[in-house]
């Protein structure tokens, strides 16, 4: 895969925020991490557990990196001004988790993914759904070099070729192999009550687990 730019910012500090700055500055990324408030509210925790990574406000971090991963509760999306992510790459790891998010029929619409509504919000960004199936415990453990046996796989879930790459590589760097599930709304197959959610598995297991995405979209499965 082609080397692209190293920069990361982290939208979320908590338990899934932090291991990816882990894992990022663990793959060379300069990372940037914003909390829901003032960045002395994570620096410690920033500074202790991913030593490196730099704890800015939301407007700080969202202006230092191309690539901004959503690892905040989803049912608070809209709480980020969405002209500070415009034009930007927005991977989107969130989950509809109703003891945290409360019970939200806008957030639990079965014919509609998740990340479409989030890409509806973020109308001048674009948003790939990944990062969102492993919980965090195995994203730390389970990281392995390309071509090392088991290596386990992240499904991508995006509209455009071009950034769902982009996504493959950070996931790759990361320590995983990348799973390309076809267009956002096939990220719906990735959300709590799926097969895949929670999965942590190697590329053709996890390809498997999708054995009831329909026609359309498994012929993109790759
Ligand atoms: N935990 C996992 O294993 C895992 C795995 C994959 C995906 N996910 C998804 O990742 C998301 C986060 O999960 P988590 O387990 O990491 O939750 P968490 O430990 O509760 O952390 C959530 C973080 O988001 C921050 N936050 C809230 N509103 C924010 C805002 N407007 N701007 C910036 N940060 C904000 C919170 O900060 P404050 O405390 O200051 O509000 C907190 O640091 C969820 O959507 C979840 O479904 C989680």
């Amino acid at each position: 895969m082609a080397k692209q730019n190293k920069n990361l910012t982290i939208v979320g500090a908590g338990k899934l925020g932090i291991v990816l700055a882990q894992l990022a500055l663990k793959a060379g990324y300069t990372v940037y991490v914003s909390g829901s408030g003032s960045p002395d509210k994570i620096r410690l925790s920033v500074e202790v557990l991913a030593p490196g990574a730099h704890a800015l406000t939301l407007a700080d971090a969202t202006k230092r990196s191309d690539i901004i991963v959503l690892a905040l509760p989803l049912g608070k999306y809209q709480s980020v001004p969405k002209d500070m992510l415009a034009g930007k790459l927005v991977v989107d790891a969130m989950n509809y988790w109703w003891e945290v998010d409360g019970d939200r029929d806008d957030l639990r619409n079965p014919e509609t993914s998740t990340s479409e509504l989030v890409q509806s919000y973020f109308d001048t960004s674009r948003v790939v759904k990944a990062l969102s199936h492993m919980g965090y415990h195995h994203l730390l453990d389970e990281t392995r070099p390309v071509g090392a046996p088991n290596r386990k796989a992240i499904a991508i879930a995006g509209d455009n070729a071009a950034d769902n790459q982009v996504v493959a590589q950070l996931i790759n760097d990361l320590g995983f192999d990348p799973l390309h599930i076809g267009q956002l709304s096939a990220g719906r197959w990735l959300e709590p009550g799926h097969e895949a959610f929670g999965a942590n598995v190697d590329s053709d297991t996890l390809a498997s687990y999708l054995h009831d995405l329909p026609p359309s979209y498994a012929a993109a499965v790759t």
